[in-house]
């Protein structure tokens, strides 16, 4: 029988898991403080490292916990009971608190790991994390600053350069005043005036860039507004504004890596950012300020929801079939599930432990707009009855290691979520030739996009690719990609004779890691006429040379950073394009 609830060990069990909880909290902020740290100084590569780093920070501090408790708690540290008295009493503990949301979730990080549960255990979980709080939807005061234009636009564009200062200069803070201030007229038209803008006061940092976030008011409407900034050399540059919602869309993009930036009340700040963008799910949004665990919860959370307000089942997706991975959809939800496969049909060669560490590879590696994040998740279960029957006959028969059928419930111990994309090759199909030719230039520009961050995606056939919301196309096949460096790219030796010129299999000798990149064309699968388009614009890409150029540029430690915005919206960029000849190997050209 375990001991009543005024149990001696039920205190101290709590307060190990808040104090984990706090460990996790200061180690945040001095990592996001490290990031500001690295953004006034250029420390490129250190921002790198510790982008891949703070993702470990939470399991570590879990880990640790748990170790203490296990100490604590004996053998008692395999009671339920024990454990729903953990709960309220660290219920307690949190009571009031503005970040009860991610507290939770935190707790629940717990109990997974020890019981790992199917599904939620209400006996000694938190169901619903941070459900039932009460902040509505806008800002607290404490969250944002507001600035009033009084004087014109361009005196308090000066006032917000000035109200937020970073250890390095301003590299022409009245310039890019007056810079924002056309651009943003521009923008509206002149038609309405604007009357204030309200930025958060922490700042987002990712990568090279640094980004003010807020919304602007006229008299006529709220647009969201972001101020891009970069520091080139020591000096800090406003590089562009962004007003429109598929423009700062993109920038909180599940496509990118994770934010750094400082909050105390996470689902204050995902308030704010639904206010500004109202279409993106809070568990992305809690993703993109770095509280992916929550956003997991978050996302757990609408598909139980989805299920019980709705009736449509799930059912094999559409699109080609994985060889790797069984995937699969509700048709009103807009995620894609996918298991890993028991066997995989020749030519793979990856197993699934293998498949998996790519998953993470991705994960930790800067994404760049370009490879679609995925969530793992472990032992969910859903109702026999929600499964299209030819979608369950796949999964008993093919995924039997990681799906089995119990009690008219089928559980699933392991799947990747995704955002639902339509597959290109799907797009294409239905597309009218400016779409086609559109996605076609944009699919040469994923590739550019990932070489500038080390990667090479592998499997480059059309129905790998999905074309998001905003027409952007995104990857999401990963078992056979690879980091760019890892990779040998040759040019194809010509043959020596007739015999060699015909033979089915090369003639010489080609090791795992050999890529030829002339080979592509035939990969691509395009029509012709979509062939004669990617050409036009990426005939580079299907050589070598600008392969090697991008290896050249990894060797030697440079960091290049795909902004999230189109050039044509670099304030400055734009003002000396006439002078400037872009680097036609760097692609910083992201397409909207
Ligand atoms: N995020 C997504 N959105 C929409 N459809 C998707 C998504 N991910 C996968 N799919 C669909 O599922 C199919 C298989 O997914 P994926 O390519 O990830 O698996 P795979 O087994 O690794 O594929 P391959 O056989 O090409 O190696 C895709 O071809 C596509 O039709
Ligand atoms: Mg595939």
């Amino acid at each position: 029988m375990p001991p009543p609830f005024d149990d001696e060990a039920i205190a101290p069990a709590a307060a190990v898991i808040a104090e984990s909880f706090a460990d996790y909290l200061n180690r945040l902020s001095v990592a996001v403080r490290g990031a500001r740290r690295h953004f006034e100084r250029c420390d490129w590569q250190e921002s790198q490292r510790d982008s891949a780093e703070r993702l470990d920070y939470y399991n570590e501090r879990v880990r640790d916990g748990l170790n203490r408790l296990h100490g604590l708690l004996g053998p008692r540290i395999g009671d339920r009971d024990t454990w729903g008295m953990i709960r309220d009493e660290f219920a307690r503990l949190m009571h009031g608190r503005g970040d009860r949301d991610v507290s939770e979730t935190f707790f629940n990080s717990f109990t997974r790991r020890v019981f790992h549960t199917v599904g939620v255990d209400s006996s000694f979980e938190f169901v619903r994390p941070g459900a039932g709080d009460d902040i509505p939807a806008g800002s607290g005061p404490s969250l944002t600053v507001r600035f009033e234009n009084r004087d014109g636009l361009a005196a308090m564009f000066r006032e917000v350069l000035e109200g937020f200062s970073f250890e390095a200069p301003w590299d022409d803070a009245e310039g890019d005043a007056h810079r924002v201030a056309d651009e943003v007229e521009r923008e509206l038209n002149g038609i309405t005036a604007v009357k204030a803008l309200e930025l958060a006061r922490p700042v987002f940092f990712r990568g090279k860039g640094a980004y003010l976030v807020g919304r602007l008011f006229t008299a006529t409407e709220t647009r969201p507004f972001v101020l891009a900034l970069t520091n080139p050399e020591g000096r800090i540059v406003v590089d562009a504004v962004l007003t429109t919602v598929n423009e700062v869309s993109i920038v909180f993009s599940f496509a990118r890596s994770y934010f750094f930036v400082e909050m105390e009340r996470p689902r204050e700040m995902v308030a704010l950012l639904r206010a500004i963008l109202p279409h993106k799910p809070a568990a992305e949004l809690y993703n993109a300020i770095g509280w992916n665990k929550h956003g997991k919860t978050e996302l757990y959370q609408s598909l139980l929801h989805h299920l019980a307000t709705r009736t449509d089942r799930f059912e094999i997706a559409p699109g080609q079939r994985g060889m790797v991975m069984a995937v699969f959809v509700l048709p009103g939800f807009d995620v894609v599930f996918k298991v890993i496969r028991d066997r995989f049909e020749p030519p793979k060669t990856v197993t699934a432990e293998e498949v998996k560490q790519k998953y993470r590879l991705v994960f930790r590696h800067d994404r760049a707009g370009r490879l679609v994040d995925a969530q793992e998740f472990e032992h969910l279960e859903f109702d026999r009855a929600r499964f299209d029957e030819k979608l369950l006959e796949e999964l008993c028969t093919q995924c039997a290691e990681r799906v089995r059928l119990r009690d008219g419930r089928v559980v699933i111990s392991h799947l990747y979520t995704e955002r639902r994309l339509v597959p290109l090759d799907v797009y294409l199909r239905d597309a009218d030739a400016v779409e086609a030719r559109e996605a076609v230039i944009d699919y040469g520009q994923v590739l550019r996009d990932l070489a500038a961050t080390n990667i090479f995606p592998g499997d480059m056939l059309t129905k790998n690719f999905g074309v998001s919301r905003n027409g952007r196309l995104i990857f999401y096949d990963y078992d056979e990609l690879c980091r760019l460096d890892e990779c040998r790219f040759r040019a194809l030796p010509p043959p020596r004779d007739d015999d060699e010129e015909g033979a089915g299999e090369p003639w010489f000798y080609v090791s795992e890691r050999d890529i030829f990149p002339e080979e592509f064309r035939n990969f691509l699968g395009l029509s012709p006429e979509l062939l004669a388009v990617f050409l036009e614009h990426h005939e580079e890409l299907l050589g070598p040379a600008f392969w090697l150029r991008m290896q050249e540029l990894h060797a030697r430690g440079e960091v290049l950073d795909v902004y999230p915005y189109r050039s044509a919206r670099r304030l400055r960029w734009r003002a000396r394009a006439a002078e400037r000849r872009p680097d036609p190997f760097l692609s910083k050209e992201p397409k909207p």
